[in-house]
C-alpha cells in the first residue's frame, strides 16, 4: 500500500514537471512543500532552497506580506481565487507579474492542510499589452494632430483660394483700368495731336503753293517731312498704347504689325505662322492674346539675347493657341524675379478661363504657350502672312505706306490709316 502511495506521488511529480506553468504546494503555515520544474525555472531557485520555508529569505518583505495575507484569506474564506501578483525572480533579476490561482485543501477534520498554487508568468503579455496600449494612445494622439492639421490645412487652402480669387479679380480690374486709360490716351493723341499735325500739314501745303523762293520751298518740304515723321511716331505710340490695328484688322494683322515693329527695332529674325484663314475672335480674347504676345516679345528683347523668335497662332478644338519661342539664354534657374510681366500674363489668361505657361521646354531659349477659350469664326479670307521678318516687311506696313496697293481684307482699315497719311504727305 505504502509503495503504491510513493509510486503515485512519483507519477504526480513527473506530471507536474511536464506542465509549463509554475505549480507549488504550501502547508497550512505557508511553507513550501512541492514545486515543479517550471516554477524552479521561472523563479530561478531550486525547490531545495525553499522547501520547508515560507520563502522570506528569497522574496522581499513587502511581497512576503502580500503572499501570507492572501494565503490566510484563501484558507479562511475557503474559496479558490485568481489574482495578479508581483514576485521576485532570480532568473530575470527583477520582479515579474504572475496570474496566480490559489486553492485551499482541508484535512479530514476540515482544518487547513495545504494550499495548491498555480502561477503563470504574464509579464511579457502585460508588457506587450502596455506597449500596444501606448502605441494606440500615440496613434490616437497622432490621428488627433493629423485631423487638426487637416482642418487647419483646409482652412488655409480656403483662405488661399479666396485670396487667389480676390487677387485675380483685382489684377483683372487693374488690367481693365489700365487698358481703358491707354485707350483714352490713344484716342486723345489721335484726335488732338492728329488734327494739329494734319492742320499744320495743310497750312504748309498751301504755303508751298504761294512760295516762289526755292530755298523757302525746300524749308517747307523739310518741315513736311518732319511732320510726316511725327505723324508716323504718333501712329506708333497710339498702337503701342492701344492696338487700334487689332480692333480694325483683327489679331493676325495686329501680330504682323507687332512683330514687324519688333524685327525692325531689334534686328531679330522673327517667324510668324498664322492660321490659313483670318480669325474673328471676341475682343477681350484677342486683346489678351495680343498683350501677352507683346509682353513676351518685350521680355525676349530685355532678357533673352535671342537671335531668332517664332510666333505660331493656331486653333484647336475651339481653343486659341499662341506659342512664342526664342533661342535665347532661357529662364534663370531658381531665381525669384521681382518683375510682374509673367504674373500679369498668367492672370490675364486665367481670368479668361485659359492658361499661360512659360518654360525652358526644349533646352534652348524659352517657350511660352498661351491657350484661350474663344468663340472663333474663321473668315474665309486667306491670311497673307506665314513669312519671316528680317525687318519690317509686313503686308500691313506696306499697305499703310501705299494705300492703293492694300489687299482686299485690309482695305477698310488701311484706308482709314492711309487717308491721314495722305493728307500729311
Ligand atoms: N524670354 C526670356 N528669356 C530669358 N529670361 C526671361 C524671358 N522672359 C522672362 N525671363 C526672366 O523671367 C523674369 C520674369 O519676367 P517678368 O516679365 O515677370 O518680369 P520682368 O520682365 O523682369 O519685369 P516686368 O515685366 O515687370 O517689367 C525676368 O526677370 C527674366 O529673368
Ligand atoms: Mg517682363
Amino acid at each position: 500500500m505504502d509503495s503504491n502511495i510513493f509510486h503515485n506521488l512519483a507519477i504526480t511529480e513527473e506530471i507536474l514537471d511536464l506542465l509549463p506553468v509554475s505549480i507549488f504546494v504550501k502547508d497550512a503555515q505557508s511553507r513550501f512543500q512541492i514545486m515543479n520544474k517550471a516554477c524552479e525555472e521561472s523563479w530561478g531557485i531550486p525547490l531545495s532552497a525553499l522547501q520547508g520555508t515560507d520563502g522570506s529569505h528569497f522574496f522581499s518583505a513587502e511581497q512576503m506580506h502580500r503572499f501570507l495575507e492572501k494565503d490566510q484569506a484563501v484558507f479562511s474564506n475557503r474559496v479558490t481565487v485568481e489574482f495578479e501578483e508581483s514576485f521576485w525572480s532570480a532568473k530575470f533579476d527583477s520582479n515579474r507579474i504572475g496570474l496566480t490561482t490559489k486553492k485551499p485543501i482541508y484535512d479530514a477534520c476540515n482544518q487547513p492542510a495545504f494550499l495548491v498554487c498555480i502561477t503563470k508568468d504574464i509579464t511579457d503579455i502585460k508588457t506587450a499589452m502596455r506597449d500596444i496600449l501606448q502605441a494606440e494612445t500615440e496613434l490616437q494622439a497622432a490621428a488627433t494632430v493629423e485631423r487638426e492639421m487637416a482642418s487647419q490645412n483646409s482652412r488655409l487652402s480656403q483662405e488661399i483660394t479666396k485670396r487667389n480669387i480676390d487677387l485675380s479679380a483685382l489684377t483683372a480690374h487693374v488690367q481693365k483700368i489700365s487698358e481703358e486709360e491707354k485707350a483714352s490716351l490713344a484716342r486723345e493723341l489721335h484726335d488732338e495731336l492728329g488734327s494739329i499735325l494734319v492742320g499744320l500739314n495743310m497750312k504748309f501745303e498751301r504755303l508751298s503753293e504761294k512760295l516762289v523762293a526755292a530755298d523757302l520751298l525746300q524749308d517747307v518740304s523739310d518741315i513736311q517731312k518732319l511732320l510726316s515723321e511725327a505723324c508716323a511716331i504718333k501712329a506708333n505710340v497710339i498702337n503701342q498704347l492701344y492696338p487700334t490695328i487689332l480692333e480694325n484688322f483683327g489679331l493676325n494683322a495686329a501680330l504682323e504689325w507687332l512683330i514687324g515693329e519688333y524685327a525692325k527695332n531689334t534686328g531679330t529674325e522673327v517667324k510668324l505662322i498664322l492660321p490659313q484663314h483670318e480669325l474673328v475672335i471676341d475682343h477681350p480674347v484677342s486683346l489678351a492674346a495680343y498683350r501677352i504676345a507683346q509682353e513676351c516679345l518685350t521680355n525676349i528683347a530685355k532678357h533673352a539675347q535671342a537671335s531668332k523668335v517664332g510666333i505660331e497662332v493656331k486653333v484647336c478644338d475651339g481653343l486659341l493657341h499662341v506659342v512664342i519661342t526664342d533661342n535665347g539664354k532661357g529662364l534663370p534657374v531658381g531665381e525669384n524675379s521681382a518683375g510682374h510681366g509673367i504674373f500679369g500674363m498668367v492672370e490675364r489668361a486665367r481670368f479668361l478661363g485659359g492658361s499661360m505657361e512659360i518654360s525652358n521646354e526644349h533646352g534652348i531659349g524659352t517657350t511660352a504657350h498661351l491657350i484661350l477659350p474663344a468663340a472663333i469664326f474663321p473668315e474665309k479670307i486667306p491670311t497673307k502672312s506665314n513669312q519671316s521678318y528680317p525687318a519690317c516687311s509686313s503686308l500691313l506696313a506696306a499697305a499703310v505706306k501705299k494705300p492703293n496697293r492694300a489687299t482686299s481684307h485690309l482695305q477698310k482699315g488701311v484706308s482709314v490709316v492711309a487717308r491721314k497719311s495722305k493728307k500729311i504727305n
